[in-house]
């Protein structure tokens, strides 16, 4: 039985900074930003969103009222939980309106929990192939105003569908995977930042790759030759680079040539956007659908998750997954955004509601927001 994402949808905030100011309100030559970092643009969520209003909106754009009836299975895979005990699926079994016979939970493993979801998916649709499990990936990436780690922050949100014979993309179950206690990355609970050793942990992703794409050729007696993609997570664009300069020295040029080209498609919205943490890895892989993919195409895809926990596996691109990705909408998401100023976004930035605070809607200009914090709980709506 063919198992797969058979539907894919995104959600990005409507702000956003252009990288170049930020290195000039930061006294850095904006090269190393758009060039030694390969950031264009940063996505800016407004203090009324989150982890679970950005989950929702991104899930929203794909179900329908079929879908939901099919849906067995809920997965949110995030590193910026809203509760350290209410999963974020709970939430938005009443935002997104599905019936209550689901199996709804949320997966943390920094960057990699999208993608322990969607294997988690597969197995789940293998035992019951009439039942499909959505799949959520949603974060704020935030490391705090004049750190070095504020030009790869981000926000947003990719939600897939998975079930039997997708029209998007077949997952080959051919994977490779490993964990090691490393410390690259990390929150504490009483953090809204993250810390990162930002050069080890480039080194551990490299080395991660490196070993599990020898794992994989090894496993499955493949080679790049095998594949015309490779797709990386990318929390910024350059991290994926360096993965993908590993090869240059042992496949073929024309091969190293279609690799380079089809991960330049691949960043395009990445360099837009910015960190996804969980998404990153699906934003790129949007990206390529959009701007690169072929019918058929083989696709080989690297997930990372700071900790750390890796892998490497296949995919089919379905012969009708122009029919089911709308381009132009995802394309329009991006272009539709508005720009806030360096000095906005840092007084945006410190917002942050307390127990009692009640949202106006009149403000809010989302589809799904918080609405109020009563007793210390977060309570959501839907905008009319
Ligand atoms: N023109 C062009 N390039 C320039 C330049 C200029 N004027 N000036 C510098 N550069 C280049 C540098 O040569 C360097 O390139 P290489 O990496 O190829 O050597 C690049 O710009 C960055 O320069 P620095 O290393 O000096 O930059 P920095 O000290 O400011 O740190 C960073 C950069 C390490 C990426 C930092 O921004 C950071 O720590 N970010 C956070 C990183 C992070 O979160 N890592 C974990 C990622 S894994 C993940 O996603 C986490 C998860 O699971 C949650």
């Amino acid at each position: 039985m063919d198992i797969g994402i058979d539907k894919i949808g995104f959600y990005v905030p409507k702000d956003y900074i252009d990288i170049v100011e930020l290195a000039k309100a930061r006294n850095v030559d904006p090269d190393k930003f758009t060039i030694g970092i390969g950031q264009d643009k940063q996505a800016v969520p407004q203090p009324y969103q989150d982890a679970v209003t950005m989950a929702a909106s991104s899930a929203d754009s794909i179900l329908t009222s079929e879908d939901k009836k099919d849906i067995g299975l809920l997965i949110v895979g995030t590193e910026s939980s809203v509760d350290e005990s209410k999963s974020s699926a709970a939430f938005l079994m009443d935002l997104l309106e599905l019936p209550e016979d689901i199996r709804a939970f949320e997966i943390k493993q920094a960057c990699y929990g999208a993608t322990a979801g969607l294997q988690s998916a597969y197995d789940f649709v293998s035992l019951n192939p009439d039942k499909k499990a959505l799949v959520i990936a949603t974060d704020i990436a935030r490391y705090g105003i004049k750190t070095p780690g504020e030009v790869t922050q981000g926000a947003g949100s990719v939600a897939m569908i998975i079930s039997k014979d997708p029209r998007v993309l077949k997952l080959d179950h051919k994977s490779v995977y490993m964990t090691r206690n490393v410390g690259d990355f990390w929150r504490p609970t009483f953090s809204k930042t993250a810390f990162a050793r930002g050069k080890f942990s480039n080194q551990v992703y490299v080395d991660f790759f490196q070993t599990l794409w020898q794992k994989f050729q090894n496993k499955y007696s493949m080679t790049a030759d095998d594949f015309s993609t490779m797709l990386f997570h990318i929390p910024y664009t350059k991290m994926g680079t360096k993965a993908l300069r590993t090869l240059e020295e042992t496949v073929s040029d024309t091969k190293y040539a279609e690799l380079t080209k089809h991960y330049q498609e691949s960043i395009k919205f990445s360099r837009e956007v910015g960190n996804l943490y969980t998404g990153s890895l699906y934003l790129g892989l949007l990206s390529y659908l959009v701007y690169g993919a072929q019918p058929n195409e083989q696709l080989l895809l690297f997930s990372y998750g700071s900790g750390a926990v890796g892998e490497l596996y296949s995919a089919k691109v379905q012969p009708d997954f122009e029919q089911v990705v709308d381009k132009s909408a995802l394309q329009k998401m991006l272009t539709n955004r508005q720009k806030l100023s360096i000095s906005n976004y840092e007084k945006m930035y410190q917002i942050e509601y307390q127990d009692g605070t009640i949202v106006d809607p009149i403000t809010v200009d989302t589809k799904f927001y918080l609405s109020e914090i009563k007793e210390n709980e977060r309570l959501y709506k839907k905008s009319k």
